[in-house]
C-alpha cells in the first residue's frame, strides 16, 4: 500500500505494540506519517522488528520503551519514557491486554486485579500523564481498544469483559473532560481478529466461529489499525466519545 500523510507531524504512543493489533497500528499510523513510540512488555525482538520496519519501509522515527502495564509504575514510566523522547504525545492508543479463560467461582483476587490493571487502568494512568501536555497543545487524540465481550459479557471471562467495559465508561467520561481542549477519546471494539491471542481458538473452532458472523471471515489486524488511523487524524475532530464495533456483524458470540 503507498504512503499517505494524514498524519504528518504528529507523535503517537501504541501500547502493547509487539504484536498484533498493536503491531499492524504502530505500522499504519507510521505509514501515514506519524512518528511511533512502541511499547512492549516481553516481546523485545518483536518489538524490535517493528522497529526496524517503521524506519526502513516510512523513513519515521520510533522508540521503544519496555513497561509491565499491570502495575502504576510501569505506566508513569512509559509516560515519562514517551515524553523524554519526543517532548509531546499527540495519539496515544491504548490496546495492550490479555484475556485469560477463568471459571467465574474460581478467580481469584490477583487476576481479578491483574486483568483489571492491565486492560482498564494502563488506559486511565497514561491517558491522566499525556494528557496536560495535550492540553497545553491544544490538539489530542485518545484510542482504547476495548473488545466484542464488553458487549456481550464472557462465559469465562468475566474480569475481561468487564475490564473492557470499563473502558467504554472512561472514554465516555474523558471526551466529556477533554473535549474543550481540542482532545477526543473514542473507542474501538473488536470482535474475533487474527492474532496471537485468538489464533488456537478460531484454529479449533473456525467453522463454528464463522458460522456465526454475518460477513463470515474473521478481521485482520490491519483492519482495526485503519480505523485507529482514522479517528487518530486531525480531520476527525468531531468524533469524540463515539464507540466504533468491528466485528462484522456478531454481537452475542455464545
Ligand atoms: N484478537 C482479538 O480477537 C481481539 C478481540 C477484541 C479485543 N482485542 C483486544 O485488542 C488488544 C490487542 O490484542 P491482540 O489480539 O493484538 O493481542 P496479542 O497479539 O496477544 O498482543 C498483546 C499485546 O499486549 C501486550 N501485553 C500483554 N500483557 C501486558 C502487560 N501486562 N503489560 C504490558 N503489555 C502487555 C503484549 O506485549 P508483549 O508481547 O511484549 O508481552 C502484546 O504486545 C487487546 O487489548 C485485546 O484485548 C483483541
Amino acid at each position: 500500500m503507498s504512503e499517505t500523510h494524514e498524519l504528518e507531524g504528529l507523535v503517537a504512543l501504541v501500547t502493547g505494540s509487539s504484536r498484533g493489533i498493536g503491531r499492524a497500528t504502530a505500522l499504519e499510523l507510521a505509514r501515514q506519517g506519524a512518528d511511533v513510540i512502541l511499547h512492549y512488555h516481553q516481546a523485545q525482538e518483536a518489538a524490535e522488528e517493528v522497529a526496524s520496519l517503521i524506519r526502513s519501509r516510512y523513513q519515521r522515527r520510533t522508540f521503544i520503551v519496555q513497561a509491565d502495564l499491570g502495575t502504576v509504575e510501569g505506566c508513569q514510566h512509559v509516560v515519562q519514557q514517551a515524553l523524554e523522547a519526543f517532548d509531546h504525545v499527540d495519539i496515544f492508543v491504548a490496546n495492550a491486554g490479555y484475556s485469560s479463560h477463568v471459571d467465574f467461582e474460581r478467580l481469584s483476587p490477583e487476576e481479578w486485579n491483574r486483568s483489571l490493571a492491565v486492560n482498564l487502568s494502563h488506559a486511565f494512568f497514561i491517558a491522566q500523564g499525556l494528557a496536560p501536555p495535550m492540553k497545553d497543545r491544544k490538539f489530542g487524540r485518545l484510542i482504547f481498544i476495548s473488545s466484542l465481550r464488553a458487549r456481550s459479557g464472557s462465559p469465562h471471562g468475566p474480569h475481561y469483559a468487564a475490564a473492557k467495559a470499563g473502558l467504554l465508561g472512561l472514554a465516555k467520561s474523558l471526551a466529556l473532560i477533554l473535549g474543550p481542549y481540542g482532545i477526543t477519546v473514542n473507542t474501538i471494539v473488536p470482535g474475533y481478529t487474527l492474532t496471537d491471542m485468538t489464533r488456537q481458538a478460531i484454529e479449533e473452532k473456525r467453522e463454528a466461529i464463522l458460522s456465526r458472523i454475518p460477513v463470515r471471515k474473521i478481521a485482520m489486524p490491519e483492519e482495526i489499525a485503519r480505523a485507529v488511523a482514522f479517528l487518530a487524524s486531525p480531520a476527525s475532530g468531531s468524533i469524540n466519545g463515539a464507540i466504533l464495533d468491528i466485528n462484522g456483524g456478531i454481537y452475542f458470540p455464545s
